[in-house]
């Protein structure tokens, strides 16, 4: 790998990341595809970031500043290099092949077909490069659908998380995880990984292909247990009275074994909840900090088989205490016993989070156009292969270093393409 980065982008070999000497040409915008290369960036791949010349259409958009690459650009593209190609033109054809000769992945999510369209099909590319991997996002997967347009909430649609989030009583609801985009995202990653590995052994790149509403659907999986579980009965931990032949929406129902819900907490804020799961084990402590020690015993309450029909009734004891208390003090002590629960966190309260900025998961970062910015750190801990969050680059910030000094163009052609609108 070329490592003839600025000061300012990481992935140096001398600090040693698991992906080290693992070039990826970065063909994504929006966020699926972005959130994806960042991951393969933060474990050590030199990610050069391939943009039309007007740029990855993110750059502008929900800005904060005037002129300034906004935050939904800058959270996900960090360190990553950019250049920046038409790759409609003769010329930024022919460097596009050269870019795919030198690389070993190359990822899009592209509109279906679009890449396709500019002359690079699979076949193609892999005349070009048979070692390179060839990740791809679309919306979904062959058939009726495989030529339409996906966003986020499209794929929440679609791959059964609406239809399950949100109460029975309301309308189906997306959700704030993006699960759609950055959840593809991560899916896409396994499929690379797996297949760099893969090429260890047979020398060859492969295809690799990942449909939005497919990865929503893998995450969706527990509903459709619960699907086939209605075929006999009703789902007796769901708090619904009333189930038909499709999973209904259960609120803040727990999804798995043991039962949770999510009770108020002091002073009655909108995010003064503390979502709580009563294994059997917890029951009696339970009993004694709600104030209610005999229900530890009594025959209704004593057992989890005795608690299912009563589950609304049982979190309803549980909030008449939690909501005389606030949050952090109802969290200290359930875990006092042992009591799995979590204080549901606000935005502000996650950024403002002490232990998240220890983890290196609230990170703060430089930028020469916005100063600081405050973004979200990598979840992946590696003992080897420790990250540091760079910022993202500005439009076409290496094209002089990937052009000139990596393909060894010269400075008068540097200037034609400029010119000519090609760089
Ligand atoms: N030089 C010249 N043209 C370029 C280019 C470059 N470097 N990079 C992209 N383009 C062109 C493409 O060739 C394409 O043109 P064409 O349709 O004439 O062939 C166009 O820019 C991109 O089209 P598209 O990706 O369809 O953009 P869009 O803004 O209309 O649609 C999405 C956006 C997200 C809906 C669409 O890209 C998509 O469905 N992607 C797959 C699913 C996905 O990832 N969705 C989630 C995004 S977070």
């Amino acid at each position: 790998m070329t490592t003839a980065h600025d000061g300012t982008h990481g992935n140096t070999a001398h600090q040693g990341k698991a992906l080290d000497g693992i070039r990826v040409l970065d063909m994504t915008h929006v966020q699926s595809g972005p959130s994806a290369t960042q991951l393969l960036a933060w474990l050590g791949a030199d990610v050069i970031k391939l943009e039309a010349t007007t740029g990855d259409i993110t750059r502008r958009q929900l800005r904060d500043l005037p002129d300034v690459d906004s935050l939904y650009f800058t959270m996900l593209n960090c360190n990553k290099r950019s250049i920046t190609l038409n790759t409609k033109t003769e010329r930024g054809k022919e460097l596009l092949a050269e870019l795919i000769r030198r690389s070993d992945v190359l990822v899009e999510n592209f509109g279906p077909g679009a890449v396709d369209r500019m002359g690079f099909t699979w076949e193609r590319v892999r005349e070009i490069n048979p070692r390179i991997v060839y990740a791809s996002v679309k919306g979904f997967g062959d058939g009726p659908y495989t030529g339409f347009k996906a966003y986020e909430v499209v794929a929440q649609a679609m791959g059964g998380a609406m239809a399950t989030t949100g109460f029975e009583d309301g309308p189906p609801l997306a959700t704030g995880a993006q699960i759609g985009d950055s959840g593809t995202g991560v899916h896409c990653v396994a499929g690379i990984l797996a297949a760099l590995y893969q090429r260890e052994r047979t020398g060859r790149g492969q295809r690799v292909q990942v449909a939005m509403q497919h990865a929503v659907l893998n995450l969706c999986r527990v509903k459709l247990r619960d699907q086939q579980r209605l075929a006999h009965g009703p789902l007796a931990e769901y708090p619904n009275e009333n189930f038909g032949d499709e999973v209904p929406r259960s609120g803040n129902a727990s999804g798995g074994g043991q039962p949770g819900w999510a009770v108020r907490c002091a002073p009655g804020g909108p995010n003064d909840y503390v979502y709580v799961i009563v294994q059997p084990a917890g029951w009696r402590p339970l009993t004694e900090l709600i104030g209610r020690p005999e229900l530890a015993e009594d025959p209704e309450w004593a057992t989890p088989e005795a608690r299912l029909p009563r589950l609304p009734k049982l979190f309803r004891l549980i909030e008449e205490w939690s909501r005389t208390l606030p949050k952090w003090e109802v969290l200290e002590r359930l875990n006092a016993h042992h009591i799995p629960c979590g204080p549901v966190l606000s935005t502000r309260e996650i950024v403002e989070d002490a232990s998240l900025a220890a983890n290196g998961m609230v990170v703060e970062v430089e930028h020469p156009q916005r100063g600081t910015f405050t973004t979200v750190g990598s979840p992946l801990k590696l003992s080897d292969s420790p990250v540091e969050i760079d910022r993202s680059p500005l439009l076409g910030e290496h094209n002089d270093e990937v052009y000139g000094g990596e393909l060894g163009l010269g400075d008068a052609e540097l200037r034609r393409l400029r010119a000519a609108g090609v760089i």
